[in-house]
């Protein structure tokens, strides 16, 4: 067990050798948060951290770090909860009442009046995780609030949620974080994920100081404006060495991520839905949960932190059957057809993947309704028979045969205005009564906050994918939500519509889930705009840009793997000129960069030249030998696009046992006489020695040579020009001057055993 509970000094210590944090009943019975971080003994008190507290009076106003701040007590930063009460005051004295420490993880409590299951990470042994949770109530609302740590198992990551249970009269929740850090200082630098449709991702860094800096979206989405995940580092911290605190939300909903620091100079870190489009009622003898934040710590640098939640997000956030497996090298039909295509025409297409090596063939937008663009056809999830002849069944038949795995695109959300569905049912669109909609991508929202939407989706989804005998199902999101309102709830609990309107997404998710259970699902929205960890409980994938320049994906992917793992991140080789950026990278360096991703193609293979075709056949060859590695392997960052002119970009991935290692190097443009350059690698054994093959194209290997793993780390292999000791074949040109932009090295890395 690793929380241990001391009845003398009223605190809570959960250790497991990477992370610590203590907790206390504090003098005036709230609770404290006396640390976090690093891991320290468990056997001693904490508690000189911070004098006795018993409330906050006149004296020189202590921050002291509170487990769930709440406003109007003399704390004046932001808060974690504000409830209103039935005296229309938002003033809380939550008592500690009691406290469970719990083996394993157990499911949240589910929210009173909702459908479906709140994501959230799970133990799949009892040894994988510990859990601790508090109540605290106050008497005078007879409200009782249960704060909820789980500390995984030798990761430094905890996953905290609260829930709220009223025995008395109703009352409004104005805000419930789903986490709050309070840290003794200030002094970091925050890290997020920004962009827009098509630059998703993008690190952006500030310095934290005096006041307010946060990250949201009040879009119904978690956006691709920013992601509901926040980092902090030290100035000093760098991916491998350093303090790094990574803060997570499973929602795919509004979000807010701040960090305050007040004028003693503490820092604290709130991450929960967005308050600004938020408010529930809670009845009597209601209870609401909120979603699961994670918070990752860790002293071995950015890398460190990022390692930690992949780990988490791979094992204890996906499940099923594909949580582990080898994902399928697809090809989507999107950039290759658009919505110009026939039963014949995809069958040729698949054909020519099939005899490339690729396993799994995804028919994108257009196969339904009167789906000819995007102005019609999105709720009419029935089959085109003017485009597939023999229907979505004779066509999955005829893909099954040639030994491929088949997937369909939908976007079950959604609804155009020409369409059956919402001829039908205007009123299931998301929309104020005796006003105008906002319609963007000609389409239009349907509510599901009402539960015979979700059920009719259900029931219509399920058809099509009985019909087609799918493998896999890309489920997208293209617009977001505006004129939010809900006929499901009364004006005056408006307030709760988005999200009821996320709940219903986890409602229709789970039972599709379930009824398909073998289905690969992978999760989208306009390319990244729903890439959250609320997801990925059910998509263990999503696609991460729509913009698929593999120059512009190097940001993307990096910007993407501080928080999310290379098995979360869809990847494809498009055409060039590149449809998004008109860029023309060669075929080669494409894949070299997709490969870092759940890989596949977005193109006509039958467009390809012959020489094409065999470099794809043996892109897939080299990328489905190490599939296993790239996808499960430690993650590692060695150089980042956002940093200097950004012409350069390096990741590494490393097996778990330490046997294998993948290093790629990117450069953008050539650069004439460029300076001497080492790349230095991570997560090698100094003592170890590795065979070293450098790759600069697929056709095969041009270098080859042995070096320590100390060399490899603390000196680092040469660039340019390339150094290394040829000690097998004839690779005559370690010097070679290639003089065009576009490229790239990838360093296959075996440790030499005998
Ligand atoms: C979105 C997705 C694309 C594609 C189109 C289809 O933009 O991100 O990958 O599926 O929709 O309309």
């Amino acid at each position: 067990m690793t929380i241990a509970w001391n009845p003398q000094t009223r605190e809570w210590h959960l250790h497991n050798g990477a992370t610590s944090w203590v907790l206390a009943v504090l003098e005036n019975g709230w609770i404290g948060q006396l640390h976090a971080g690093a891991p320290l003994s468990p056997d001693a008190s904490y508690r000189h951290l911070y004098p006795p507290f018993a409330g906050f009076d006149n004296r020189m106003p202590e921050p002291v770090p509170l487990a769930v701040p709440v406003p109007g007590v003399g704390d004046f930063r932001v808060p974690g909860l504000v409830v209103e009460t039935r005296d229309g005051a938002t003033v809380l004295d939550l008592q500690y009442a009691t406290h469970r420490i719990l083996r394993g993880k157990p499911a949240l409590p589910a929210t009173t009046g909702v459908r479906g299951p709140m994501p959230a990470t799970y133990a799949e042994h009892e040894a994988d995780a510990d859990t601790l949770e508090i109540d605290c109530t106050d008497a005078r609302s007879r409200i009782t609030v249960t704060l909820r740590w789980t500390l995984f198992a030798a990761r430094p990551v905890v996953a905290r949620s609260m829930t709220i249970a009223n025995e008395g009269a109703p009352v409004t929740i104005r805000t419930a974080m789903s986490a709050t850090l309070d840290l003794p200082d200030g002094a970091w630098t925050m890290l997020q994920l920004s962009g827009v449709w098509a630059r998703e991702r993008h690190l952006v860094e500030r310095p934290l100081a005096p006041g307010r800096v946060a990250v949201s979206s009040v879009r119904g989405g978690s956006g691709p404006e920013h992601n509901p995940f926040i980092a902090l580092r030290r100035p000093t911290t760098t991916e491998g060495a350093g303090e790094a605190w990574g803060v997570m939300l499973a929602w795919s909903g509004n979000f807010l991520a701040e960090a305050e620091v007040e004028p003693f100079g503490t820092a604290r870190v709130r991450i929960g839905e967005n308050p600004e489009t938020f408010a529930w009622r809670l009845e009597h003898d209601g209870v609401f949960t909120t979603p699961e934040a994670l918070v990752a710590w860790s002293d071995r640098g950015l890398g460190g932190m990022s390692d930690a939640l992949h780990a988490v997000l791979r094992r204890n956030m996906a499940r099923g059957p594909w949580r582990d497996a080898e994902r399928p090298v697809l090809l989507n039909n999107w950039e290759g057809t658009y919505f110009d295509f026939d039963h014949d025409r995809l069958v040729a297409m698949a054909a020519e993947a099939k005899a490339m090596g690729i396993e799994l063939f995804v028919l994108d937008d257009g196969w339904f309704g009167a789906r000819s663009d995007d102005h019609r056809g999105l709720g009419d999830w029935t089959v085109n028979r003017t485009k597939l002849r023999r229907g979505l069944a004779g066509l999955g038949e005829e893909i099954h045969a040639m030994g491929l795995q088949f997937g369909i695109w939908i976007e079950p959300e959604m609804v155009n205005a020409d369409s059956d569905l919402f001829r039908e049912r205007p009123d299931w669109a998301i929309g104020v009564p005796g006003r105008r909609r906002t319609a963007q991508r000609h389409q239009l929202v349907l509510d599901l906050a009402i539960p015979e939407v979700v059920d009719h989706l259900f029931d219509v989804i399920s058809a099509a994918l009985d019909e087609a005998k799918v493998d896999y199902v890309k489920w997208d999101w293209n617009r977001f939500i505006t004129e939010p309102w809900t006929p499901a709830v009364p004006p005056e609990r408006q307030g709760e519509f988005f999200h009821r309107y996320v709940y219903g997404l986890y409602d229709l998710y789970e039972r599709l889930v379930t009824r398909f259970p073998g289905v690969l699902w992978e999760s989208c929205a306009s390319g990244g705009a729903r890439f959250d960890a609320g997801l990925l409980a059910w998509a263990p994938q999503a696609w991460t840009s729509d913009d698929t320049d593999a120059v512009e994906r190097l940001r993307i992917q990096y910007g993407t793997s501080l928080a999310y793992p290379v098995s979360s991140m869809g990847a494809h080789v498009s055409d060039i000129p590149n449809h998004q950026t008109g860029r023309t990278p060669s075929l080669d360096f494409r894949a070299a960069v997709a490969m870092f991703g759940t890989f596949g193609y977005e193109l006509d293979p039958t467009r390809l030249t012959g020489e094409e075709r065999a470099a794809v056949q043996r892109q897939v060859a080299f990328f489905t030998e190490r599939r296993a590695l790239i996808s499960g392997g430690r993650f590692d960052r060695l150089r980042s696009p956002f940093e200097g002119d950004g012409n350069e970009t390096a990741w590494m991935v490393t097996a778990a046992d330490g046997a294998r290692a993948l290093a790629a190097f990117y450069r953008v443009l050539f650069r004439p006489l460029p300076v001497r350059d080492r790349l230095r690698l991570r997560g090698l054994d100094p003592a170890a020695r590795y065979e070293i093959t450098r790759w600069t194209s697929f056709d095969g290997p041009d270098l080859r040579f042995i070096r320590g793993g100390d060399d490899l780390m603390r000196i680092g292999i040469g660039i340019e020009p390339a150094d290394g000791e040829i000690v097998e074949g004839d690779f005559p040109d370690g010097m070679r001057l290639v003089r065009h932009d576009f490229t790239f090295r990838l360093y296959d890395i075996r440790r030499v055993t005998a």
